[in-house]
């Protein structure tokens, strides 16, 4: 199935760096790849091909716009596998990833950061709990419920998990886009200073 990624935004175990990794060329800015099935103005609209860096905000508000008004087309494309996580890739430009994932009870992903990128979810169904951190910060943790929406900076480190007896799924946003993400074995273990300024510091690690 052409849609479904190979590789995973949030569930891979490296210690340091993903496969998530910027593999495959970005679309040209005002280009767009859509899923086959959300090919439609309307996200054509919502996704905005010629906008390169998002905020927050703008990320919680397409996450939140396609999940409320795309709703019926989410959930014909959506799978639940008991056994692995399962995700598919919605929309990429060269200034935003959009990802449809699901969460079987139980699953979840390690404690990681997104590489310096800007983040947002929406949950479609169900209810996901996430511990999150920032840089020398405590230790968190908040629920979302269906219809939730949230937009976080690159400090952002989180772990994201259905705890819950029933099935789950969200949508997911990242700008810049393809940042691989970084994995630790802890929330404890995030280093205390923001990932954008520890990448000025060394050089970049790809792969
Ligand atoms: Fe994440």
């Amino acid at each position: 199935m052409s849609a479904v990624r190979q590789h995973p935004p949030e569930d891979k175990r490296s210690p340091h760096l993903s496969e998530y990794s910027p593999t495959e060329p970005l679309p040209e800015p005002g280009a767009v790849e859509l899923h086959p099935r959300l090919d439609i103005p309307l996200l054509h609209d919502l996704i905005r091909p010629d906008h390169l860096l998002w905020t927050p905000r703008e990320l919680r508000d397409l996450t939140g716009l396609v999940a409320s008004e795309l709703t019926g087309r989410l959930l014909d494309i959506v799978r639940v596998d008991d056994e692995n996580r399962w995700w598919a890739k919605l929309g990429l430009t060269a200034g935003v990833e959009l990802w449809l994932l699901s969460w079987a009870p139980g699953q979840g992903t390690e404690p990681h950061e997104h590489g310096g990128a800007s983040g947002s979810f929406s949950v479609l169904f169900g209810a996901l709990r996430e511990d999150y951190r920032y840089p020398a910060g405590p230790v968190r943790t908040t629920h979302h419920d269906v219809g939730s929406r949230i937009g976080f900076g690159s400090g952002r480190a989180h772990q994201v998990r259905n705890v819950s007896s029933v099935n789950s799924a969200s949508v997911h946003a990242y700008s810049p886009p393809l940042l691989p993400v970084r994995y630790y074995s802890d929330l404890a273990d995030v280093p205390p200073i923001p990932p954008q300024r520890a990448q000025a510091a060394q050089p970049k690690e790809l792969g």
